[in-house]
């Protein structure tokens, strides 16, 4: 696996990839990577030639007093992990090389980032759409893998590619889970034993929700509140959000239509967690 730090270098490496035909599925990371991860880097592979995953800590979308400083950083640790699920291209740029000077461009979706963590997390959707802008613009791969963990994310980076007419395709991928259901997250290595096995109220919470709606309940308010009063039973956690809202626009509803996204965002010790579940309504 080759690693590239500068965006010529990629440019270069894009090109004769593009003389030879391959077609190139990009995994966009934050490093600090786990089995997640590793499942995008797999479901690239099926998707295309070759798989190039970026490591960037992407300060854009932190605020401040956020835990941009203390994010994991191991960037040998992950470099083998790519090497071993197959990527062939790690770009692992410095801060400097994606924003030489302060960014003047906005992207902004504020149809599809209103609610949930948009609403928490003032400017992190405008920090991320930047960033993985960018990213297809240095790559300019044909596929891009994304979590559906951060399913909001998901919803943003699709649109954007197709309002801006990104040659791309997105692609979102099931959440990978622990044994007993927590969510794979980078985050989670902040959380200490005791934490740790509380976090698993947001999985069970969800699953909790999601029989209700097998079992007829199609209101959004009461799919909330079911939500919230699972979460709540469980000290250590802090519940930031519980929705249940469309999983194409993010609004909220009365009734559910055909599909709903169950989504929570939760304080677990001092970590924040999130996760999702979307739901066929039968
Ligand atoms: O999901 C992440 O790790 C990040 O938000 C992303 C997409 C790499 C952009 O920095």
């Amino acid at each position: 696996m080759l690693t590239i730090t500068t965006i010529a270098g990629v440019r270069a490496r894009r090109e004769e990839a593009g003389r030879t035909g391959l077609r190139v599925a990009l995994v966009p990371t934050m490093g600090a990577l786990h089995d997640g991860h590793l499942a995008l880097v797999r479901r690239g592979r099926e998707l295309a030639d070759e798989v190039w995953a970026s490591v960037f800590v992407n300060p854009a979308q932190f605020a401040p007093g956020e835990d941009f400083e203390r994010y994991p950083r191991d960037l040998e640790r992950d470099r083998d992990q790519l090497a071993a699920a197959g990527a062939s291209v790690l770009f692992a740029p410095a801060a400097k090389e994606i924003f030489p000077r302060p960014p003047a461009t906005v992207i902004d979706l504020p149809a599809l980032t209103a609610g949930l963590c948009g609403a928490q997390r003032p400017g992190h959707f405008r920090g991320v759409a930047l960033v993985v802008a960018k990213l297809f613009n240095i790559v300019q791969p044909h596929v891009a893998v994304f979590g559906a963990k951060d399913w909001q994310q998901a919803a943003v980076i699709r649109r954007m590619a197709a309002d801006l007419d990104f040659p791309v395709r997105i692609e979102v991928h099931a959440t990978v889970r622990e044994e007993d259901g927590l969510a794979r997250s980078s985050r989670n290595a902040y959380l200490a034993p005791k934490a740790r096995r509380a976090a698993v109220v947001l999985h069970r919470a969800l699953r909790r929700a999601a029989a209700a709606v097998a079992a007829g309940e199609r209101s959004g308010a009461a799919l909330e509140a079911l939500l919230a009063g699972e979460v709540a039973g469980e000290p250590l956690v802090r519940l930031e959000y519980a929705a249940a809202v469309n999983p194409d626009t993010l609004e909220p509803f009365e009734r559910a239509g055909d599909r709903v996204l169950l989504a929570l965002a939760a304080h677990v010790g001092g970590t924040r967690l999130i996760d999702n579940e979307v739901v066929e309504v039968p």
